[in-house]
């Protein structure tokens, strides 16, 4: 489709146009979208940076299973082109035909749940993808569902509560009734790829891989996104104007998973609230990091290959994908290559990565069951916030105790997430005992020079990292 989106709002198609005469331009948010509609402004702006919820409406998509999948998602943080072929839903459509509340919202008004109400429009819509996806949610479920949603005057009590209440049923409400319909909706709107093109911008979102390979390497100026939620912060915090854009979120060979005895191969754009469900059992070090990313508005958009991609110095999955040995496949129309985790960054924000190269998907060696992998994250909060200071760690002891092989990776610690080499090399050989981690742990400091900022000074960082390796003894040393 040229110039176009189409997708559905208030049970019906709706098309939004873009070009040099319209008032949006492709990165345009959906929230700056609603709240420029007469009757969509139940949508709030907190932040404008995915850290409050305010924001949050329900994205309908359509599965495999010809159902329909419910995400709550930060709208301040989506580009309008990114609704493409799905559903948006806010809280102004979930009263009933009478005027009804929605299960959801009653169940809120019967727990004191709003007072001033800023926050109240955004949790009602968390609440109501929750209700889709989630009979009986137990307490911590909803705790994890809500850390995405601040609320500074009612407190959580009533809010858990009235969760419970809401999801204690079996599901059924409007949206049920209409599923059939919506389906039919979706699948009306054409799913080829889309190009817009409109003044200063122009957007891509390729339908294949092999469309999406054709682009970058004629556009080695244009930027990647698949959930944007990390480069969707360049627009709404620094007010970028971001001429190229090339959006994959919507290639099928981005998404797809294998899994076999010797390897779990997740494909880039595996949205992270996937990628949890894939890792769970195999890989708990990965999960357990996982459980600490951001917030569920978040997760269900972010990808791993936009994780990666980012070689942010404090990103969560680099450590813990070099702590299990990952490598990543990267394509071209020239070819696939495969990369090592651990030799993926650069330096401050530079890959491996060439321009026409698109990171397709992460290759997860399954570690041996005596293989030892713990992932830390030092923050000011639990939910929500950037490390500190992060490490993953990898241990292999051979039969007489004694270190086989180690793995110690820091995040936080310099521009790049890194290894502490001199350490590694110091514990190979010798008896995993506390007396050679405590003088290994007097090693971590030559490998790094951190910095001060805002998140902790450099002595923290450096205290931080060295208590962290104990820790890791302490935990594996059984
Ligand atoms: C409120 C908030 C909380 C956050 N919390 C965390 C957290 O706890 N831990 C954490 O690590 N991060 C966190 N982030 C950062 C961000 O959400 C993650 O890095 C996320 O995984 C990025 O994925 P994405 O798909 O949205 O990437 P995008 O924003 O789409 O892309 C990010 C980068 O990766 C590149 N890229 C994307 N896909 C590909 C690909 N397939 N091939 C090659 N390059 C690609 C892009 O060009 C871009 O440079 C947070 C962000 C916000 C806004
Ligand atoms: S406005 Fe705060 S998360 Fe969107
Ligand atoms: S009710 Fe006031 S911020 Fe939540």
């Amino acid at each position: 489709m040229k110039n176009c989106i189409a997708f559905v709002l208030d049970g019906k198609v709706v098309e939004v146009a873009f070009g040099t005469t319209s008032l949006f331009t492709p990165t345009t948010t959906v929230l700056n979208y609603l709240r420029g509609l007469p009757h969509h402004r139940g949508v709030k702006e907190g932040c404008a940076e995915g850290d409050c919820g305010a924001c949050t409406v329900v994205v309908g998509e359509l599965t495999a299973a010809k159902k329909v999948e419910y995400r709550a998602v930060n709208s301040c943080m989506l580009f309008l082109p990114m609704l493409h072929g799905k559903q948006l839903i806010t809280v102004e459509n979930l009263k009933g035909p009478a005027g009804e509340l929605h299960p959801v919202q009653q169940a809120l008004v019967n727990a004191h749940g709003s007072q001033c109400g800023y926050c109240t429009p955004g949790i009602v819509m968390t609440l109501f993808a929750l209700y889709k996806s989630a009979s009986k949610p137990s307490r911590e479920e909803i705790a994890d569902t809500l850390a995405g949603n601040l609320c500074r005057c009612t407190g959580y009590r009533p809010l858990l509560e009235a969760a419970a209440e809401a999801c204690s049923g079996d599901g059924r409400d409007e949206f049920a009734k209409d599923e059939a319909r919506v389906v039919d909706l979706l699948n009306s709107i054409p799913c080829e790829g889309i190009s817009i093109s409109s003044g200063e911008q122009c957007y891509d979102q390729p339908a294949s891989l092999n469309a999406c390979l054709a682009l970058l390497e004629k556009r080695p100026d244009a930027i990647v996104v698949n959930g944007a939620t990390d480069v969707a912060l360049r627009v709404t915090k620094e007010f970028e104007v971001l001429p190229q854009i090339i959006d994959c979120s919507r290639i099928d060979e981005l998404r797809e998973v294998a899994s076999d005895s010797g390897a779990l191969t997740i494909g880039a754009g595996v949205r992270v609230s996937e990628v949890m469900k894939i890792v769970r059992h195999d890989f708990p070090a990965f999960h357990q990091m996982l459980e600490l990313f951001a917030a569920g508005q978040i997760r269900n958009v972010a990808t791993l290959g936009g994780n990666v991609g980012t070689a942010s110095p404090v990103g969560d999955a680099l450590p813990v994908l070099i702590a299990y040995g990952a490598s990543f496949i990267l394509r071209s129309r020239k070819g696939t290559r495969t990369v090592r985790a651990a030799e993926f960054v650069r330096g401050y924000r530079k890959t491996e990565r060439r321009t026409d190269e698109l990171i397709t998907s992460i290759v997860l060696p399954r570690p041996s069951a005596r293989t030892k992998i713990r992932f830390y994250k030092v923050s000011k909060r639990r939910n929500l916030d950037i490390a500190t200071v992060s490490a993953a760690f990898k241990l292999d002891l051979d039969r007489g105790g004694r270190v086989d092989d180690i793995v110690l990776v820091y995040g936080g610690m310099a521009d790049c997430t890194k290894r502490s080499v001199t350490t590694e090399g110091f514990l190979k050989g010798k008896p995993w005992d506390r007396r050679y981690v405590e003088e290994a742990q007097r090693l971590v400091d030559n490998d790094f020079s951190p910095i001060s900022d805002v998140r902790g000074s450099a002595e923290f960082r450096r205290i931080a990292a060295r208590n962290l390796l104990l820790k890791f003894w302490s935990e594996t040393n059984v």
